[in-house]
């Protein structure tokens, strides 16, 4: 028999340093909790069996629709972390049971990027070894001061390594170190490996690889830096993978008579959909109108019972001096660029909710940074990213999901109108938008900005 190998996510603290006032486990990011993101991330993993978190006391209630056993059918219990982090690791030891042999990896809950290699290396390291780290080289030089702020010592950097967790042990072996450092009045905090090390001298620590993602959400940048890891994670959702099923599903697309949107009709009718496609040439339907937009989705609950995606890929590219653009004109820009989104998620909300299902919107590559000539354009499409950022969190506890794809220059009737034919090869066709289209909406993700790059089509379509 295998011995029990169980997570504790260590989610305790209060996050002083972040500084956003509340538990920085608690922060959302890419529309879930930190902490939820780590917990999906280890009761995915197959070398685990179970999982405990210990959350810090005071706000342990808001972690209670975590405890769902269809979704995390690992977790067993959520208990109350201690004032230092050696105290909730101490009180997820007086709940792991009796067995010494229980494999047990402490993992910090705000180091949501831990994957599947480094939970096994750290579980199969416990079959050789009783204590277990996981570390990284330094890049920087890491130099030691006194209290005057002077270098004491510049250790060899191959030497170095910045610890990570997980941290894995042997129950009876943590449970051993840490009974000898009660005793010690001299102890002072530090981390699970640091109590081993010194009160288990003769105990060796094996060191696994951690990786760079595996960062710890730390600063303020921290959240910033976690928020791009998770949209670069869903850049691996490409133009040539398999096209999912969509059979039973039903599909609003608003803006679908041509370029992006008919390719996305097309692509999610073969994939077994039920598509609904609303126009203003071929519907009559208005995208910047409430009523035009609940009245289309109406007819369709009410003819097919159910909505399981809200896809607006409706869009206007005006360019040209602010000055030099008529004030209709830019209305006109702002509402169909801005103002149609707000309207379509607003409508779509109460149907997704039946479904868990999910809206789909469009920006551009220029939403990062405003050009000369894009001003309103661009920042439409900023707004865009904005709300799709802020409805995954309104919405994250409802379970419907919003994202947003960054197609880069699609070879549609939009972009002809504004410059003219240009050379093929450098423009996206809108197939392969509609592609990575269906993958999004076939996916769990939420909040997030999914970038189709010509460079990656090229190379996926090359492979
Ligand atoms: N932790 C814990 N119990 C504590 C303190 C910390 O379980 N009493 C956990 C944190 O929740 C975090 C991990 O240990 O997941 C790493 O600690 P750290 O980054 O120092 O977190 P905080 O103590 O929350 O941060 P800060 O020092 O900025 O307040």
């Amino acid at each position: 028999m295998t011995d029990r190998t169980v997570a504790v996510l260590l989610a305790g603290g209060i996050g002083v340093r972040v500084g956003l006032g509340i538990p920085k486990q608690l922060i959302k990011i890419a529309g879930k909790a930190i902490v939820e993101h780590t917990l999906e991330s280890v009761n995915a993993c197959p070398f685990i069996d179970d999982v405990i978190i210990v959350m810090n006391a005071g706000a342990i209630d808001q972690l209670s629709s975590l405890m769902d056993r269809e979704r995390f059918p690992k977790l067993t219990q959520i208990i109350p972390g201690g004032e230092t982090r050696n105290d909730s690791t101490l009180a997820a030891l007086e709940v792991l049971g009796e067995d010494p042999n229980t494999k047990v990896l402490f993992h910090d809950a705000v180091r949501p990027f831990v994957d599947d290699r480094i939970l096994e290396d750290c579980v199969k390291a416990l079959d050789s070894y009783d204590a277990v780290d996981t570390a990284i080289p330094s890049a920087d030089t890491i130099i030691q001061v006194d209290s005057s702020s002077h270098i004491t010592g510049i250790p060899d950097r191959s030497t170095l390594r910045r610890g990570q967790t997980p941290q894995a042990f042997r129950v009876g072996t943590i449970r051993r170190a840490y009974e000898l450092a009660a005793k010690d009045p001299a102890f002072h905090a530090t981390d699970d490996c640091g109590v081993v090390f010194t009160y288990l001298p003769d105990t060796p620590i094996y060191v696994v690889d951690g990786t760079a993602e595996n960062m710890k959400v730390t600063e303020p940048i921290d959240v910033h830096i976690a928020d791009k890891l998770f949209q670069l994670q869903s850049s691996s959702l490409t133009a040539d993978a398999e096209t999912p099923d969509f059979t039973g599903k039903v599909v609003v697309v608003f803006g679908g008579s041509y370029g992006i949107g008919s390719s996305i009709v097309a692509l999610a009718r073969n994939a077994g959909a039920h598509v609904h496609e609303f126009s203003r040439s071929t519907t009559g339907t208005d995208v910047r109108s409430k009523g035009h937009v609940k009245k289309a989705l109406k007819s369709v609950y009410e003819r097919e019972g159910r909505i399981d995606a809200v896809v607006l890929t409706a869009g206007i590219l005006q360019i040209g001096p602010l000055t030099k653009t008529k004030v209709k004109q830019i209305e006109a820009g702002i509402e169909i660029n801005f103002l149609a989104p707000v309207v379509v998620a607003r409508a779509a909300f109460k149907y997704l909710n039946e479904t868990n299902g999910q809206v789909l919107l469009f920006t551009s590559s220029s939403h990062t940074r405003g050009r000369a000539n894009y001003g309103v354009y661009s920042a439409s499409k900023a707004a865009v990213v904005n709300l799709t950022q802020s409805l995954a969190e309104e919405w994250g506890d409802d379970g419907v999901a919003i994202n947003c794809i960054n197609p880069q220059r699609t070879h549609t009737p939009m972009r002809t109108n504004a410059f003219g034919e240009e050379p093929l090869e450098t423009l996206l066709e809108p197939e392969s938008v509609a592609a990575v289209t269906l993958q999004v909406l076939a996916s769990p993700l939420t909040g997030q900005v999914i970038a189709v790059r010509v460079e990656d089509v090229r190379k996926a379509q090359a492979q």
